[in-house]
């Protein structure tokens, strides 16, 4: 399932010069199964435990189909007003189904990756700071996902610049220390907490978040690219509990929710910052309906100024699947991911490094980290199985990730034995 083509082996088999003429189909197609599929890793193969999972299904690939075919571009609302009403539009029926506040009604985006998302909501917090005449302080746990560090750096601030709030013996952000270093803060700050961190799946305590940052001058985004859209499960809503004071808010729908790479839902409580930072109006993208102020400009929410048309694949997969398809989908990972969870905490030799959130079980051998990396290697060597790690304190730890549309429960089995026997 992962490529074991050596760098430079793909291209080795790919012609140095275009084709002058039209090729039939049939070639591609035949060179796309014999160069091109050996060499990607199968991201959607039932034993991919790796990193968190890149959800695809059929609506979400039909809908794909449709706006390749459709080939619009929705850069202003005149440019494509459906793309535009279509995509506001099923942002608020995913905040109805997460459970989110009525603040982020009509104000969410799909942004191409939680990445972008966390540098807009960046930059519209400097343009906040900015119009104070302050410089904006970042601060985040050190659990916070390494997308913040790129924000940073593309925005022009300094990485070491960011403040680290220190996090508890579970990883999650300690809002006592949070409140003790916003207190020793004069100007605006950018603050990311996490709901559901990469590493171990941690749940920085959102409730008591927003009680130390009321009545500070604080832009507090949350990521919950892996674990926000949990929430469609009415027993899940506590990930997205605290959000109430959140300006604004990531979740990757291209994560666990079935809709392919990219689409990632931000919502931004007041999108006149991010429309401050990011509109600039040459004059051939003028037209009546933006000077009106009475649509979104999508472009104006996001750091390109094309966009594809991504609504269309949230909009097939909610429709098609429907809620309850969804749900039924993140609760069949949330109880193998604690099925196995139980299994490791059982076992003598074997430790969960962290409480198992959701559907990621973080894992560590009792001896170490050697016998850790055996547990790796041996799990990987297993052609039906992929795996990925992390570091918590230091240690190494193998996380298994469940996620994917064809893992059950006899993939789960098949890890464990593999794990039980290395162990
Ligand atoms: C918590 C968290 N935030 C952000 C990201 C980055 O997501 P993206 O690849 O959409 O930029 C990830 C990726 O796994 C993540 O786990």
């Amino acid at each position: 399932m992962r490529s074991d083509v050596a760098p430079g082996d793909v291209r080795a088999q790919l012609p140095a010069q275009p084709p002058e003429e039209p090729e039939p189909l049939s070639a591609v197609l035949s060179d796309l199964d014999r160069v091109i599929v050996p060499g990607l890793t199968q991201w959607q193969h039932p034993g991919f435990f790796g990193y968190f999972p890149a959800g695809t299904s059929g609506p979400s690939a039909l809908a794909e189909l449709a706006t390749a075919g459709l080939g619009g571009q929705g850069m202003l609302w005149s440019t494509s007003p459906a793309a535009t009403e279509l995509e506001t539009h099923v942002l608020d029926w995913l905040a109805e189904l997460l459970g989110l506040p009525a603040r982020f009604r009509g104000r969410g985006v799909i942004q191409d990756t939680a990445s972008s998302a966390t540098l807009c909501a960046l930059l519209a917090a400097r343009e906040r700071a900015a119009a104070g005449g302050r410089e904006l302080t970042v601060m985040a746990s050190s659990e916070a996902h390494s997308a913040l560090d790129k924000a940073v750096a593309v925005a022009g601030l300094e990485r070491e610049a960011i403040v680290r709030v220190p996090v508890d013996a579970r990883q999650r952000l300690d809002p006592a220390a949070l409140a003790d270093l916003l207190a020793a803060q004069d100007g605006p700050v950018f603050l990311v907490a996490t709901a559901g961190t990469t590493s171990t799946g941690a749940f920085d305590p959102l409730d008591a978040i927003a009680a130390a940052v009321a009545d500070r001058d604080v832009w507090l985004h949350v990521d919950g690219a892996w674990a926000g859209t949990a929430a469609v499960c009415p027993e899940l809503r506590w990930v997205g509990e605290g959000l109430g004071a959140a300006d604004s808010y990531v979740t990757n729908p291209h994560k666990w929710l079935l809709t392919a790479i990219d689409c990632s839902a931000l919502w931004v409580a007041d999108p006149t910052w991010l429309e401050r930072a990011l509109t600039v109006t040459p004059e051939y993208l003028r037209n009546a309906a933006s000077d009106s102020g009475a649509v979104i400009d999508y472009r104006d929410w996001q750091i390109g100024l094309g966009r594809r048309f991504r609504a269309l694949k949230l909009w097939f997969v909610l429709r098609l699947i429907g809620a309850e398809g969804l749900r039924a989908h993140v609760r069949r990972h949330v109880a193998l991911a604690q099925r196995l969870a139980a299994r490791v905490d059982d076992h003598p030799r074997l430790h969960l490094a962290a409480p198992a959130e959701l559907a990621l079980v973080c894992v560590t051998h009792a001896e170490g980290d050697a016998a850790t990396q055996r547990l790796l290697e041996a799990i990987n060597a297993d052609p039906q199985l992929l795996v990925t790690h992390t570091r918590v304190d230091g240690r190494l730890v193998l996380r298994v990730a469940i996620g994917g549309a064809r893992t059950t429960e006899r993939h789960v089995d098949h890890l464990w034995q593999v794990l039980a026997r290395a162990a």
